[in-house]
């Protein structure tokens, strides 16, 4: 059935109606309402008013080929009329599973799930069987999906449970610890219960508030010497910040590794990847403390075909190192044009981020002129006004952004569209300067 309405506004009216709050994930909720998209190519989407956006969400970072890759869409289309799900085992899965084992050396098994959030959920309970353990460290602010396990600590207050409906137990299980060695060896010296440390990889909400990288080897060397799995989410990271995710850049094996997003060529999907010795436990022929397999897994579309099949044309191209490259070029010239043309107009603030992603802080920077240095919950908490002054700004614009005050880039950007956003971005900043939401200098 089409859905009968002429603008987003009134799709949202009618949605309202139909879909709890009128949304599928509570981050498309927007005021006045959200825009409903029925086209996208390359770059580019459009609404159903037919208004074309630039696009920087990228299918929330999943699309790092940019929408409708010719060789993603040839190959599900390929697919589909041999059928779209087998609830068998298939050749495609194996394909997919070993172009990832190329690319991710700590991975020597692996395991698809239906999204980063089960991939995040299996992991932990991988680390808490094999270790026999039950608690885990995790980082202020990190987010890992919505699952119970991982919702003390994901937003200020961090003692606070992110969600109603989270049992008081998920607190005694759950470690909150700022990004710092020593107040990991800390816990790690005085709790013998930890099974995990869990760790957003490029810095919690994907990379806005950066990480410095040198903690990720304390992770390494802290997790070695207390016995303690090291699970990288590299769910945004992983195939984005190289072929071989973030562990590639820092030269670090994890225990385990998460991803979905680009890993599924940007369909539903994820994985969990690491350690035979620890993988070993989802075999079913293994006995492990008299259960066979030891850690159960299930999943009616884990590792579908029709996925597998996106997956495996995407992960061909991914591996070649070239899409990074280039998205990594279009977000450095978006990022080093938005620096100049906040200095341009004195406004106090900076643009910055790794890989293929910009943000941009209004503020005051720490002393180095970033934002490395300055509490999360600070680049986090800008006042809701700016931020949804700054978003509207550029959707009004024809600019789409991921969340907040970022977006990523893909192979489909273009050095016209880095030009078009620049041009979008001084205009938003000029609507921000006359309504006194962001300062001088
Ligand atoms: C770092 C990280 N981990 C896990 C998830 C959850 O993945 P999904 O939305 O596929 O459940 C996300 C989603 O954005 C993420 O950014």
């Amino acid at each position: 059935m089409t859905v009968e309405a002429a603008n987003s506004a009134e799709y949202f009216k009618r949605a309202r109606e139909a879909l709890a709050g009128g949304i599928s994930h509570e981050n498309r909720y927007t005021e006045p309402h959200p825009i409903y998209v029925n086209r996208a190519q390359g770059s580019k989407k459009w609404d159903v008013e037919g208004k074309e956006y630039l696009d920087f969400s990228m299918g929330s970072a999943s699309l790092l080929l940019g929408h409708s890759h010719p060789d993603v869409v040839a190959a599900v289309q390929q697919q589909m009329p041999l059928g779209s799900y087998y609830a068998n085992c298939h050749p495609l899965e194996i394909e997919w599973a070993e172009l990832v084992k190329g690319m991710y050396p700590s991975v020597e098994r692996l395991r698809f799930t239906a999204s980063g959030t089960e991939s995040t959920m299996l992991a932990l309970r991988l680390a808490r069987a094999f270790t026999g353990k039950p608690k885990v460290i995790r980082f202020e602010q990190h987010y890992h999906g919505w699952h119970d396990y991982l919702m003390y600590g994901m937003v200020a207050p961090y003692d606070r449970s992110a969600s109603c409906g989270i049992p008081d137990a998920m607190r005694e299980l759950t470690i909150v610890s700022k990004p710092e060695a020593d107040a990991v060896e800390g816990i790690l010296k005085t709790n013998n219960d930890v099974a995990a440390i869990i760790c957003e990889v490029s810095g919690p909400n994907w990379g806005s508030v950066p990480l410095v990288k040198e903690f990720l080897h304390s992770l390494r060397s802290l997790a070695d010497k207390y016995g303690v799995v090291l699970i990288f989410d590299e769910v945004i990271t992983g195939f984005r910040w190289s072929p071989g995710g973030m562990q590639q850049v820092v030269g670090i094996r994890p225990d385990l590794s998460t991803f979905a997003k680009i890993l599924t060529g940007g369909l539903p999907g994820g994985a969990v990847g690491g350690r035979e010795e620890i993988m070993r436990l989802l075999d079913p022929a293994f006995a492990f403390n008299g259960r066979k397999p030891g850690v159960t897994h299930k999943g009616t579309f884990n590792g579908c075909s029709i996925i597998a099949a996106g997956a495996v044309a995407a992960m061909k191209v991914v591996r070649t190192g070239e899409a990074q490259k280039h998205a990594n070029e279009m977000a450095s010239r978006i990022r080093e044009g938005m620096k100049s043309t906040l200095e341009k107009h004195q406004i106090a603030g900076t643009a910055y981020g790794d890989a293929s992603t910009f943000h941009v802080f209004f503020g005051k920077t720490d002393k180095d002129g970033g934002v490395g240095k300055l509490d999360p919950a600070q680049i986090r908490g800008l006042p809701k006004e700016l931020v949804r002054g700054y978003q509207l700004g550029l959707r009004n614009r024809g600019v789409e952004l991921m969340s907040y005050m970022g977006g990523v880039t893909s192979l489909a950007h273009t050095d016209k569209d880095v030009a078009f956003f620049l041009g979008a971005f001084e205009d938003t900043l000029r609507d921000l300067i006359r309504d006194g939401l962001v300062g001088r200098a």
